[in-house]
């Protein structure tokens, strides 16, 4: 064991490292919408490095049954109480890559999509959140803590606080991980009553009320026993009016009990040397195979093959915070004077996907727009792109500017949340940097930060140095899980 944790545990007195489980709506490679299923995937993995047990309990969503059916065990059943329904409820258990992952099966509740959207989806987390109440006290695992992560589970700490005394375990403590303050989950009160029975007395603006609302995630950040969220600079931006999303009162009266912890990527899937997605494998020493890459995803997708050419790509779901009026703004501007190509990977807003594709028929041959969610491909265009733009609005860690510096595709961001804390700028006089950033949500900011990285293109030497700065710069998860490790050890 680590000689920090141990004089930690010391000071606690206590000899063993606590058991943690993890509770969350995705966990890669299971299931994933986006870059919390990575994150939940990836620590428990980690943690056990360290020596931690840390398990995982998740929903037995549709697409995780279709894959992994004949690898689970089924461990018991009961049925939950939820409003006027009484449902089934299994707890199955897999061994993944040494990590113990608990499934809630409920066909009813998770046999379709992962998020069901508007009221159904209150369900849908309402139900998931009592059957991991009822489930811990027979899973065979003591946590010490349970680590919960977004709104999805971010009611676990009030209702065991409000509703379960006595019979969960003494001193189990609760740690709330915010990935992203702009979902809330958000329903009426008396639709959260009904499910959860929750008293009347906790719909004040002092516990679960916003805006004449419950707000599961305010639950939770009222009765988590320590909250985190993934970027220092995001734990600091979400304290205020702009980023708090009408939870900065409650952070900023927390703020001693708030942290922020940078995530990291796991650096063997992520790996251009050994990636089985890739046409041809590289390092930092061997960058001729990551242009073979580049062709091979021109020529898949019909773009001009030409290597003399960046190609900019974004990987992303598709929604306002990722800064897609920007790209709206200047992407006509940018393929009109410049010798570049466009790789759009992503899905979501209707209107943002459409705007993409009516571009994609506008410059044929120098604009692929790829529709959908697609894991195999995604690692295809960060090895063969050149650059990774991410003009977030707000981003609380951010996934895809760290998977990208790996495969040596140079990430340009905004400067807010983790893409702050993650990225080094170019700097023109020293040679430094690992990308490109602008500061202001500005189309014009963004389109100087680009005709920079273009310019660069034109500079191999500048190039070259910058593109091996980025895949030298470590963003394995064990630097997070450390952070993590000794924050459940403070929480003790
Ligand atoms: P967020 O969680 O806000 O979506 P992150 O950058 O933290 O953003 O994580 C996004 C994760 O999802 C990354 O692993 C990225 O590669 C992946 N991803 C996003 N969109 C797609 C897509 N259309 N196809 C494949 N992977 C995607
Ligand atoms: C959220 C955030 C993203 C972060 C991810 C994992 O989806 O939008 O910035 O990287 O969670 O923590």
């Amino acid at each position: 064991m680590k000689k920090q944790f141990k004089s930690i545990l010391n000071e606690k007195g206590r000899s063993e490292l606590p058991n943690i489980l993890l509770a969350a709506a995705e966990c890669a490679p299971l299931s994933k919408t986006g870059g919390l299923a990575d994150v939940v995937g990836t620590l428990p993995k980690s943690l056990k490095r360290l020596g931690f047990d840390a398990r995982v309990i998740t929903p037995y969503h549709r697409c995780i049954k279709d894959r992994y059916a004949d690898k689970v065990e089924h461990m018991f059943d009961f049925y939950v109480n939820l409003g006027w329904r009484t449902q089934y409820c299994g707890i199955e258990r897999l061994e993944l890559d040494g990590v113990c992952i608990y499934l809630v099966d409920s066909e009813f509740y998770f046999g379709d999509k992962i998020y069901r959207g508007g009221m159904a989806e209150g369900e849908q987390y309402a139900f998931f959140t009592r059957a991991v109440l009822d489930a811990i006290p027979n899973l065979g695992f003591t946590p010490d803590i349970v680590h919960c992560n977004d709104w999805h589970t971010a009611m676990l700490p009030m209702l065991a606080k409000t509703q379960y005394n006595g019979s969960m375990q003494e001193g189990l403590r609760w740690l709330l991980t915010i990935h992203n303050i702009a979902y809330q989950g958000k329903f009426g009160f008396d639709y959260v009553q009904d499910l959860l029975g929750v008293e009347d007395k906790y719909y004040t603006p002092e516990f679960l009320e916003l805006n004449g609302c419950a707000d599961f995630l305010k639950a939770g950040c009222v009765f988590a026993d320590r909250i985190n969220t993934v970027s220092p600079t995001y734990a600091d931006e979400i304290k205020t009016a702009y980023f708090g999303e009408g939870l900065e009162g409650i952070l900023s009266a927390r703020s001693n009990e708030l942290s922020g912890i940078i995530n990291g990527i796991d650096t063997k899937v992520f790996n251009p040397l050994t990636d089985p997605a890739l046409p041809a494998r590289y390092h930092k020493g061997r960058l001729g195979n990551k242009k073979l890459c580049k062709l091979a995803l021109q020529e898949q997708f019909g773009l001009e093959q030409r290597a003399d050419v960046p190609i900019f790509a974004m990987v992303t779901r598709m929604t306002e915070q990722k800064g897609f009026d920007l790209v709206e703004r200047m992407l006509d501007e940018l393929m009109q004077y410049n010798d570049m190509q466009f790789f759009m990977l992503g899905s979501g807003d209707r209107d943002y996907e459409q705007f993409m594709r009516e571009a994609e028929q506008r410059y044929k041959g120098r604009l692929c727009a790829f529709i959908g969610y697609n894991e195999e491909l995604s690692h295809k265009v960060y090895a063969g792109a050149d650059f990774l733009l991410m003009p977030s609005r707000f981003e609380p860690c951010g996934l895809s500017q760290m998977i990208a510096m790996r495969y040596g595709t140079l990430p340009i961001v905004r400067e807010t949340g983790g893409l702050k804390d993650s990225v080094k700028p170019y700097n023109r006089f020293t040679g430094e940097g690992t990308g490109f950033s602008f500061a202001d949500f500005n189309a014009h900011e963004m389109k100087d930060a680009i005709m920079l990285a273009l310019d660069c293109y034109r500079k191999p030497e500048v190039m070259g140095s910058l593109v091996r700065q980025a895949m030298e710069a470590d963003f394995s998860f064990d630097r997070s899980s450390e952070e993590y490790a000794k924050l459940y050890l403070w929480m003790l």
